[in-house]
């Protein structure tokens, strides 16, 4: 099964690409399923399915057309499905600290049960084989980013907390409820909180694997979403994941917007070159922007036509990882592959949290993560084709008295 992630920010065109991505692997002979994050759903408008079929899926996948799917997830479906005993405690929880109940019910929905379920569909369609494609439409960068994180914090939390928390439970449970109105969470939490683990078991090596998953970013040419764009581009390289190629949408050119808009295109054609700058060599898609907004398989399919052409949309683009963050005591170390690097110098500058790497003609601004940011580089190292950056944090601990 092939996995590909939209993400970016928001209003970018995650949906429109997902959707035009899913049409086309569709017409190709693909079993697909375009299935949403967003709890802004937008997926059945995009298609223009009928409103009340949609509703009666409740949050399971409906067809749309030959070999075509989409799934819109419904957290509060979810939470019957998988999540009540969680659910239950977390609402008691909350509604004991005085909150007005309506209030305890929603924050009882953790941040972060949206990924869950989205990932424990995953994992179901990636163990059955019940799809060739899964597009994901993701939600905008932020949650996205909790969407693959959520296994790595969830097997920490299982290894260290989890059966510490679930063995004291056990034995305190009658004791402490003796002394408080705190609800305390019953085994059957602990039971549900196993059971969700169980069903995620395989869902990280699934999304790192490069040859079934990978991230497409879609973003715009402009100053503020390209910077997005970028750090979201590092982030899913973290987590390991590959980004297969970035999206550049509603590009203003030749086609579009009159005399009235040069300043617009020029500013456009300027980013487009950032974009390369700051993405190759990873494949970079142009997108015009359209005359009119994208609605229904028509537009969709044309869409797609401009993104893809003839070429399968579900092909491994670009499988490498950009790079690679590690803390090795304290100091940090990037590793990137560059493909086209000799062995001239290499030049480093610090640009806010950015680091600027130059080589002969070549320039690549990379994004540090937040840990790493006000770091100073202290050397480079050029391997064959793998550059070494070093960091020291600008400010060492004060040493204890
Ligand atoms: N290239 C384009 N040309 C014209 N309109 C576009 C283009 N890409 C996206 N849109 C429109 O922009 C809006 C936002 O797109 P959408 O895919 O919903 O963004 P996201 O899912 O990232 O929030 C939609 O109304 C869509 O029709
Ligand atoms: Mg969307």
């Amino acid at each position: 099964m092939r996995i590909i992630l939209f993400a970016g920010k928001g209003g970018t065109g995650k949906t429109c690409m997902a959707a035009a991505t899913g049409v086309r692997s569709a017409a190709l002979g693909h079993k697909t399923l375009v299935m949403s994050l967003d709890s802004a759903h937008s997926l059945a408008d995009i298609f223009d399915v009928d409103r009340s079929l949609h509703d009666r899926a409740q949050g399971k996948a409906v067809k749309v057309a030959p070999n075509l799917w989409i799934q819109e997830v419904d957290v509060q479906e979810e939470i019957h499905r998988h999540w009540s005993e969680v659910y239950k405690y977390l609402a008691a929880l909350f509604s004991t600290s005085g909150l007005d109940e309506v209030i305890a019910d929603e924050l009882a929905v953790l941040p972060g049960m949206e990924e869950v379920s989205g990932l424990l569909y995953i994992n179901e369609y990636f163990k059955e084989s019940s799809y060739d494609v899964v597009l994901l439409d993701c939600a905008p960068t932020g949650e996205s980013l909790r969407f693959v994180s959520v296994p790595t914090a969830l097997e920490w939390y299982m290894k260290k907390v989890f059966t510490v928390e679930r063995r004291l439970f056990k034995i305190a449970r009658p004791l402490i409820k003796t002394m408080t109105d705190i609800p305390v969470p019953e085994d059957s939490y602990f039971v549900a909180l196993e059971d969700l683990h169980g069903k995620l078991t395989g869902v990280d090596a699934v999304l790192q694997d490069p040859t079934t998953t990978s991230v497409r970013l879609v973003t715009n040419p402009e100053k503020v979403v390209l910077k997005e764009t970028q750090r979201a581009f590092m982030y899913f390289s973290l987590y390991g994941l590959c980004v297969d190629a970035v999206i550049i949408n509603r590009i203003l050119d030749e086609r579009t917007g009159g005399a009235a808009f040069r300043k617009w295109r020029d500013t456009h054609q300027r980013y487009l070159k950032e974009a390369d700058e700051a993405f190759a060599p990873v494949p970079r898609f142009h997108v015009h922007l359209f005359s009119d907004e994208i609605v229904g398989p028509k537009e969709l399919a044309r869409l797609g036509e401009v993104l893809y052409g003839e070429a399968d949309p579900t092909a491994v683009l670009y499988d490498k990882p950009p790079y690679t963050f590690k803390k090795i005591k304290d100091t940090y170390r990037l590793t990137m592959t560059l493909p086209f690097a000799t062995k001239e110098a290499v030049d480093l500058t610090m640009a806010g949290d950015e680091v600027i790497i130059r080589i002969g003609n070549l320039k690549r601004h990379v994004p540090l993560p937040k840990m790493a940011a006000g770091a100073e580089p202290t050397g480079a190292t050029l391997d064959g084709h793998t550059l070494t950056v070093t960091f020291k944090p600008r400010r060492q601990p004060r040493p204890r008295p």
